[in-house]
Formats: C-alpha cells, structure tokens, sequence
C-alpha cells in the first residue's frame, strides 16, 4: 500500500447470457400478468433462462474464461478467483471450486461470496484488497447466477423480475505508474431488513422437507415495494459516497453501470446522483434481474460495443438482500 504507483486495475470483461428466452408474453401464459403490467413498472420485457445442465458454474466458467482471453491472462497465472452468487451448484462445495476445475485455475484459492445482487460489488472490494495489499496479483471476479432455480413460477410478484447469467473482470496489479485502476469502493450491510428479502427453508434452520415443498419455502420471497425505496435511497447513497472518495464530482461520471433491478430505480438513483440517463448503461429490458451477475454483464456488454473507452469514469452502484448494498468507481484502462 506504500507505493504510490501500485494500482488494481480491471483488464478484461466477460459475459454469458443462456439461449433460451422468456418474454413477458410467455410469462403471461404461466401466472395472472401481462407485458403491459411488468414493461412499465419494471423496464423488463425478456429473461434468460439456463437449461437443466447448465449450472452457475458453467455459466462462470464462460464468462471467466471470456474475461481471461480479453485481458491476455492464462488459467495458470490467476491466483484468486472470488465468485459471486446466491446460487451455487450445490450447496457445498463453493460453485468457485467447480469453475477452478473447469478453467484449470491451477494455482488459484477459491472462493464464494454471497450477498445477492451486491455480491459482485463486494467480490470486486476483496479483489481490490487482495492485490493492493500484495497478497494476489492476478484475481478473477465473477457473478453467476441461475435464479430460474430458486423462483416460485407460480408467484407473480416474484417470477417477473428474474433471469439467468454470469458476468467477470479480471482485476491485476500494476505498479507501472497508471492512472487508471479501481479508484474506491464502498459498501454497507443492515441485516436488520433480511426479511424483505429472503429463501426460507433449504438451510440449517429449516432443512428441505416434503412440508417445506409443499408450502414452496424453497423460493424467493420478497417485499418488493419496500424494497423499492431502501433500494433508491441506499444504492444512490452508497454511489455518491464511491464517487466522492474517487475525488470526483457527479459531471466527472462518464458511465454508471447500476445493478440491473428495475428500470424505474436506475432512473430515480440517476437522478438522485444527477447523472443523465444517456450515460447509464441498462440491459434489464433482455436479462431481468440477474443478481449478482447483473454489473458485470451490463459492464462487459458495455465494453464490447466500444461505449467504455480508456480513460472514462466508470461507476458501479448496488443494492440486493441482506440488505446489503455497494459502490465501485473504475477509471478504465490497463
Ligand atoms: O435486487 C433486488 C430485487 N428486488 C427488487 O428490486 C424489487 C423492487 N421492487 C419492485 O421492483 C416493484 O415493487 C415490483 C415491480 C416488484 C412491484 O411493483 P409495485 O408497483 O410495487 O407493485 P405492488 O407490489 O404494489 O402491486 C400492485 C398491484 C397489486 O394489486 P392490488 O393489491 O393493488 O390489487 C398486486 O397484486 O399489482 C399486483 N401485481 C401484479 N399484477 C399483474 C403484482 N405483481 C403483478 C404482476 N402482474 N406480475
């Protein structure tokens, strides 16, 4: 941390979004709802869904292996890989250990972090230390999530919101005096709000049993209009605070690439941090929610296409279960 040159920076994206596609259409066909009632409250008008054998760990592996050939970095020189879900493969091991094994990640420690849709944010802050601390110089982040496995397909409070993914970065350390690099992250948890959002049963307090499938106790279940405001207030709070500890004002933010919720939360946290909506990146109208997969995939989609540019500001801002919420500022470039 003495050096003044040592910098974690993100030198390459990945995405993987499933082949089949569920519109709102077909959505109405399984529960009481309709495009005309989900396009205008949430912004989402089609979701990917992963097939039977395709696991979060397939779908990281994707992106991951997508992010390693963009940044130039072979499976051998990882070091760390932090994955993101609320959705492992199985319940143990980690789905981290199964995307090691896919990748050949040799030399890589492996691990989980879960905290839903903040889960990458989160997985980017431990990378972020790792390396500047000197104790990993190659890190993989990823976020994968299959949340077509934990909906209750019958709930259309739920069912509408969610789809399936996996995003990654490859965060290295440069020492070479650049500029570019993580700049700030933030982050902040009130576990006093976990009923809002929650699964409640499939864990050690309440183990799967032929009653807690009955009642669908394996699913999602949420308050989503309560939600809907601490989601606003702290994502756009958390946001403000990155971006000020970056040492930059909101006109200084080239792009904002939030979590991938609902149209109308992106569009209230914009104009609570005053940035324009031309310079927010959104892909919610063709993934939904993909938790912990949303950032990443916005980012790598936003990449590709050449809108992210070296040197641009680039600002991540979240908030999901726990509740927990996050922010990241990233100038780009190597
Ligand atoms: O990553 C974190 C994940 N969670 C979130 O981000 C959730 C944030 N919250 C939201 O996005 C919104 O609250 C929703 C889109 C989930 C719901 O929108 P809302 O405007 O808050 O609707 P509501 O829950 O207050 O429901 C309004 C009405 C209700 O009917 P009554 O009681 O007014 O007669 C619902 O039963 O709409 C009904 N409703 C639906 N109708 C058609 C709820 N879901 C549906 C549906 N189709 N899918």
């Amino acid at each position: 941390m003495n050096n003044p040159n040592l910098r974690a920076v993100v030198t390459g994206t990945g995405g993987y979004l499933p082949e089949r596609v569920l519109t709102n259409d077909d959505l109405s066909k399984m529960v009481d709802t309709s495009d005309a009632w989900i396009y205008p409250r949430t912004g989402i008008r089609s979701r990917r869904i992963a097939g039977a054998d395709e696991n979060v760990s397939d779908m990281a592996a994707a992106a991951s292996r997508q992010a390693m050939e963009r940044a130039g970095v072979r499976p051998e020189e990882i070091d760390l890989l932090v994955l993101a879900t609320i959705t492992p493969d199985t319940p143990l091991p980690a789905a981290s250990c199964l995307v090691q094994d896919k990748l050949g990640l040799v030399n890589a420690t492996c691990f989980d972090i879960v905290a839903a849709c903040s889960g990458f944010i989160y997985a980017l802050d431990v990378a972020r230390q790792y390396v500047l601390s000197g104790a990993a110089r190659k890190v993989l982040v990823a976020g994968s999530e299959k949340m077509s496995a934990i909906t209750d397909w019958t709930d259309r409070t739920t069912c509408i919101l969610f789809g399936d993914g996996a995003g990654a970065v490859v965060v290295e350390r440069s020492e070479g005096g650049t500029q570019n690099g993580i700049l700030s992250t933030a982050t902040g948890t009130d576990g006093s709000l976990a009923p809002l959002l929650y699964v409640p049963a499939g864990g050690s307090a309440r183990p799967t049993t032929a009653e807690t499938l009955a009642a669908r106790e394996g699913f999602v279940r949420m308050d989503g209009h309560t939600i809907f405001k601490y989601a606003v207030r702290n994502m756009a709070g958390v946001t403000a605070k990155a971006v000020a500890d970056a040492g930059l004002k909101p006109s200084d933010v080239d792009w904002f690439v939030p979590h991938q919720a609902n149209l109308r939360i992106i569009q209230a946290v914009a104009k609570t941090m005053d940035v324009p909506m031309e310079r927010v990146v959104t892909n919610i109208e063709t993934t939904g929610n993909t938790t912990a997969a949303s950032i990443p995939l916005a980012l790598h989609a936003a990449v590709a296409d050449g809108r992210i540019r070296d040197g641009d500001n680039v600002v991540f801002g979240s908030f999901g279960a726990g509740l927990t919420w996050g922010a990241a500022v990233v100038r780009w470039g190597k």
